[in-house]
């Protein structure tokens, strides 16, 4: 069986946008794969965290990939800082990037803009760590949204690097993405993606949003003048994020979802997605409260999650070592 590994950072509560690109897709192919899901919190702290909340936003993201369908008899769940070969291989990746490479990254650029008060090191840095998550279980595929492309090539050119100059000790993963929604759109902004750190609290649909704000954010939701149900993506963003929304939650095609609101406004249209996304949130929602409701299972979920990833990344981990000639050879 093939390998898959894909991380969530804890770094707010997941929205509909983690969801589509990434919660959703790997539900649909936990079955097909020998599967490592990851909460990456080492990730989350490369911009300030308040630890109460972090803390609180790894238990609530576990909930959340269990109430999204993760099967923890199939899947492998864990917190990447009780696995610490993250850590360990996220330096020798760091060793061999340029910083002229991070420094091209997108996510850095417009996390970067951001920090007043000076640039962590970690955002630049973030990559290589991400490319240690990913090579030490052999991966041969990372499902993620459109955001994550480009780490993932440059997690390929460090696996192929590495095993250049070393030894051909990495399996060159390769990306999915899913078909429509790989990239929801902010709510407010429809030309800037959907993320659950995002300042303005409307632009977003958190999944533990009470279900009447899940409906008044959709029904507020920024669309166009022109009133035609169309998608546009260019020219209405906006009311195209909604279509291919709601193409993913009911599967209907985007052709045949503009056909029905032929005629009719955003209104009507708004309205029904209200509800659509309503019927998903609320049983996700009461799956997630058990969960919660019962720490000791989420607990052992994770205690078995952490003793089989730490198994199997630290002789990866070794392999690196041995490679790069750390440490001592043992006789
Ligand atoms: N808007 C999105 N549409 C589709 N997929 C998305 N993903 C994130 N936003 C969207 C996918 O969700 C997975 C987890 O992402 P992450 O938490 O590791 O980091 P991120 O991509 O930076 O997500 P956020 O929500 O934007 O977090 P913050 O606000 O903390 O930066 C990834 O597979 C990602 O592609």
């Amino acid at each position: 069986m093939e390998t898959l590994f894909s991380g969530i950072q804890p770094s707010g509560i997941p929205t509909i946008g983690n969801y589509i690109g990434a919660l959703k897709q790997f539900v649909e192919i936990q079955d097909q794969y020998d599967c490592y899901f990851c909460i990456v919190d080492q990730h989350a702290i490369t911009v300030p965290q308040d630890k109460t909340a972090l803390r609180k936003n790894i238990r609530t993201l576990a909930a959340i990939y269990l109430a999204s369908g993760i099967d923890p008899d199939k899947a492998t769940l864990f917190i990447q800082s009780e696995v610490p070969a993250h850590a360990q291989a996220g330096w020798m990746l760091t060793s061999i990037s340029t910083i002229g490479e991070l420094e091209r990254m997108t996510q850095y650029k417009d996390k970067a803009k951001d920090r007043k008060e000076g640039i962590p090191a970690g955002l630049l840095t973030y990559p290589p760590l991400m490319a240690a998550d990913i090579l030490l279980y052999g991966t041969n595929i990372v499902p993620v949204g459109e955001d994550q492309k480009q780490h993932l090539e440059l997690t390929r050119d460090l696996a192929e690097r590495f095993n250049n100059r070393y030894n051909e000790i990495f399996t060159i993963p390769e990306i999915r993405m899913p078909k429509v929604g790989g990239r929801v759109m902010s709510l407010q902004e429809p030309t800037k993606k959907m993320s659950k750190s995002d300042s303005n609290t409307k632009g977003f649909i958190s999944l533990l949003d009470p279900p009447n704000t899940v409906a008044k954010k959709i029904k507020s939701a920024v669309t166009d003048s022109d009133g035609i149900v169309k998608y546009d993506k260019e020219n209405k963003p906006g009311i195209s994020n909604l279509l291919s929304m709601y193409s993913i939650f009911t599967g209907e095609s985007i052709e045949s979802i503009e056909k029905k609101y032929e005629g009719k406004g955003y209104g009507d249209f708004k309205g029904d997605l209200a509800q659509i996304t309503v019927d998903f949130i609320t049983p996700f929602q009461e799956k997630y409260e058990y969960y919660m409701n019962h720490p000791e299972i989420l607990d052992d979920i994770l205690d078995k999650g952490a003793e089989k990833a730490n198994k199997k990344a630290y002789k990866m981990l070794k392999k690196m070592e041995n490679a790069m000639g750390l440490g001592r050879k043992r006789r």
